[in-house]
């Protein structure tokens, strides 16, 4: 029998997910469907019901849903936990079950594709919503030297820095208190390039060698790959690695089968 999983959110005719986990079972033969459900922005939770009250098998959640499917979910994983927000929801036994596999995405794609080592590394981590929470836990846990949060709203920074400082050497700060410092790995976790802008940040921040990451993705470079490439980076990486990445995740959460990543990153990339 074929099972269905499927990604709600709001928009959702731009998700890629459908072409990455079809790419996945065809890799590893797996009898699924995967579909594009607009979540309504009232009524989210009844969506989310109906799906599985129809026999749905899994789903993921994106913007701007995480952290609602965080509430409805009857039981979480310990990084679902920590990142305060869900993007994996499978059936299990007592409900649904809510897990997050961006932060675990994320570290895989620089670790494991583009063999970054976060271990010791400088790191500065630029925003302090949703996407930035999701990543926090897994990215301690590979223990950096240093983990810098940097937001606009600098009050934001430092209240996400005194939650996690249990789990690792992490400070917070605004954009504008960067000054003099430098970091091997910058990562772009603000929706500024949603609206074509970078997070100002002072020029000189990217040590010699180091490389930017911006966790949007887009075809044409996005404007965090543009300052990084303008700025000396040993490699300005986009977020189709960590996409991939988290998507494999959750394909092994629901079908016990981790697919090979390489292949379909590289197939997306010259679509
Ligand atoms: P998400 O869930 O995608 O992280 P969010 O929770 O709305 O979205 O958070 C957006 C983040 O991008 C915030 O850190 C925001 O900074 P503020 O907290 O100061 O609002 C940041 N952001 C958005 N536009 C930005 C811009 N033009 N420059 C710098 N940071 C920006």
């Amino acid at each position: 029998m074929t099972d269905l999983y499927a990604v709600i959110g709001n928009p959702i005719e731009h998700s890629k997910s459908p072409l990455i986990h079809a790419a996945f079972a065809r890799q590893t033969g797996q009898d699924i469907r995967y579909e594009r459900i607009l979540g309504d922005l009232e009524g989210f939770e009844d969506d989310v019901a109906r799906f599985f009250a129809a026999g749905g098998a899994g789903l993921n959640v994106t913007v701007p849903f995480k952290v609602r499917a965080h509430h409805l979910a009857d039981s979480l994983s310990q990084r679902a936990c920590d990142a305060g927000a869900v993007n994996t929801l499978l059936p299990a036994a007592g409900g649904l079950l809510g897990d997050n596999t961006d932060g675990v995405g994320l570290v895989r794609d620089l670790g494991c594709n583009h063999l970054f080592s976060l271990s010791g590394a400088r790191i500065l981590l630029l925003g302090a919503g949703g996407a930035v929470h999701g990543v926090l836990g897994p990215l301690l846990a590979a223990q950096p030297q240093r983990l810098v949060i940097a937001n606009r709203t600098a009050s934001k920074a430092l209240e996400l820095a005194k939650d996690m400082a249990s789990s690792g050497p992490v400070l917070g700060c605004g954009l504008d208190q960067l000054s003099g410092r430098r970091f091997d790995l910058i990562i772009n976790g603000t929706a500024a390039g949603l609206e074509a802008k970078v997070p100002e940040i002072p020029d000189d921040c990217l040590a010699e060698g180091g490389c930017t990451y911006d966790m949007l993705y887009s075809s044409e470079p996005t404007p965090f790959v543009t300052w990084g490439r303008a700025h000396g980076a040993a490699r300005a990486l986009d977020g189709l690695g960590m996409l991939v990445e988290q998507a494999a995740e959750s394909f092994r959460l629901w079908r016990g089968v981790r697919p090979d990543t390489a292949s379909v990153i590289e197939a997306l990339r010259t679509a």
